[in-house]
């Protein structure tokens, strides 16, 4: 996995771009395509590593999937009872979602199953679905410390509970949902503040119920879903590194086509704006019930803020670049509340800090987040710990550097923007890749 990225430094973002499918959507596409009757037909999927091992995860579960073909999938729906035991364990790879979402799905069926997935995975925190889906009388036990692998036994009578999040958290959320789905009575999830509600708007898609009052979400058990066309924006969270360089290079003016901005997933867009952006949303629409713009962002000078906290599960994935972003703002900016960042595809809040010292950045981390000082910066060698977010953040970052900055370990950006290295060439980064 010795994929290595060499990004000259200067240049700007220019032209029209779209970047790959979202990758929450895309996971919940084959989940609830599966699940429901009938053929539902995707167009715009992720074809990245994370979402093709939901995918072969359902094909293990005797679930009919055909392509990817160019982002075009169709899956043959097999109703909620339709799914078989699989022949191997199932393995999901450096996907968090798919595997805290499939704990919840898979709690219910009739048949024992087995979930891991690759070293990253394995270190992270499942009791937090394992222990609720204990509580609707699933039986899972995970390895030392509430971590995968994860053994799933066959139940017939999970029953639906009333549940508050500790932690604001879309894939805790989820799982309880999809686990809802198979339990006798209601399942309700109350969350602290809101987290990205994609499974909500999906299941109403194909037709199931959803009850939302407030901040709490309700599911009842043994209905049906009944199978539809998914149209998959591209991701925010792919377009955000996008969005960080062209505001930061001067000369800078980029067009993002069709990005969801589901308003659980714009805190990128906050906050850059708070930061000083100049972000515009041009020919906003609803595709598939979410909504979805074009985002044209051009060069400003940008100043160091107190991120609100109320946006942080609003942008739990984009911090690596909004660093990034408070390294070339004046000032200094300050993340709190932001613990998560540490039990994500690495530890985000110190991989990123020692990667920002590394260039000369003056980066305080602190227990659940940062203070950046905004400055000059010049080369260095980064370790993306194979956290493609860190990967493509450090490579951004280039735009503004004194001289080259060269990371390792970026294999895993296929996780989630397949073409990454081609689209951010194209558009103005001088990047190239050595290696595998
Ligand atoms: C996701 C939820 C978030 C996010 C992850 C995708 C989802 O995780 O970080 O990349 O698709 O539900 P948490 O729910 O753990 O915050």
């Amino acid at each position: 996995m010795a994929l290595t990225y060499q990004v000259a430094p200067g240049g700007a973002l220019t032209g029209r771009i779209r970047v790959p499918g979202d990758k929450s959507i895309s996971h919940r596409s084959i989940m609830l395509g599966s699940i429901a009757e009938g053929v539902t037909r995707v167009s715009g999927f992720l074809e990245g590593e994370d979402a093709l091992a939901t995918m072969n995860v359902f094909r293990a579960l005797s679930v009919r999937i055909d392509g990817p073909e160019r982002g075009n999938v169709t899956v043959h729906g097999v109703g909620l009872r339709g799914l078989k035991a699989p022949p191997t364990v199932l393995d999901c790879g450096n996907s968090g979602t798919s595997m805290r979402l499939l704990c919840g799905l898979l709690a219910g069926q009739n048949f024992d199953c087995e979930l891991t997935g690759d070293a990253s995975l394995r270190q992270r925190p499942m009791q937090r679905v394992a222990a609720p889906l204990g509580q609707m009388r699933a039986e899972i036990s995970t390895a030392e410390g509430g971590r995968p692998p994860l053994k799933l036994m066959g139940v017939f009578n999970l029953r639906g509970i009333d549940y508050r999040m500790p932690i604001a958290s879309a894939q805790v959320k989820s799982a309880l949902l999809l686990a809802g789905l198979y339990a006798r009575g209601r399942t309700c999830v109350t969350e602290p503040t809101p987290a990205r509600d994609h499974t909500e708007r999906m299941l109403a898609a194909f037709d199931y119920p959803v009850e939302r009052k407030g901040s709490t979400v309700c599911v009842t058990g043994g209905g049906k879903l009944t199978a539809t066309s998914i149209d998959v924006p591209a991701d925010i969270s792919s377009a955000a590194f996008f969005m960080v360089g062209a505001s930061i290079a001067p000369g800078s003016d980029l067009t993002l086509e069709h990005v969801g901005v589901n308003p659980t997933r714009t805190g990128v867009l906050d906050i850059l704006r708070l930061m000083g952006a100049n972000i515009e949303l041009i020919n906003q629409r609803q595709t598939g019930g979410e909504p979805v713009a074009d985002i044209r962002v051009r060069h400003a000078e940008l100043k160091g803020i107190e991120i609100p906290v109320e946006l942080v599960p609003l942008a739990i994935d984009e911090f690596p670049v909004l660093f990034v972003a408070a390294a070339n703002a004046r000032g200094v900016t300050v993340l709190r509340g932001a613990g998560e960042l540490r039990v994500k595809e690495s530890d985000r809040i110190q991989v990123m800090a020692d990667g920002l010292q590394a260039l000369g950045i003056a980066a305080e981390p602190a227990a659940d987040g940062m203070r950046v000082t905004g400055g000059r910066y010049g080369s260095g060698v980064v370790d993306s710990h194979g956290d493609h977010r860190v990967a493509m953040a450090f490579a951004i970052a280039a735009l503004r550097a004194g001289a080259p900055i060269e990371i390792t370990d970026c294999a895993n950006v296929a996780t989630s923007f397949p073409g990454f290295v081609p689209l951010a060439h194209a558009a103005g980064l001088r990047i190239s890749e050595t290696g595998i």
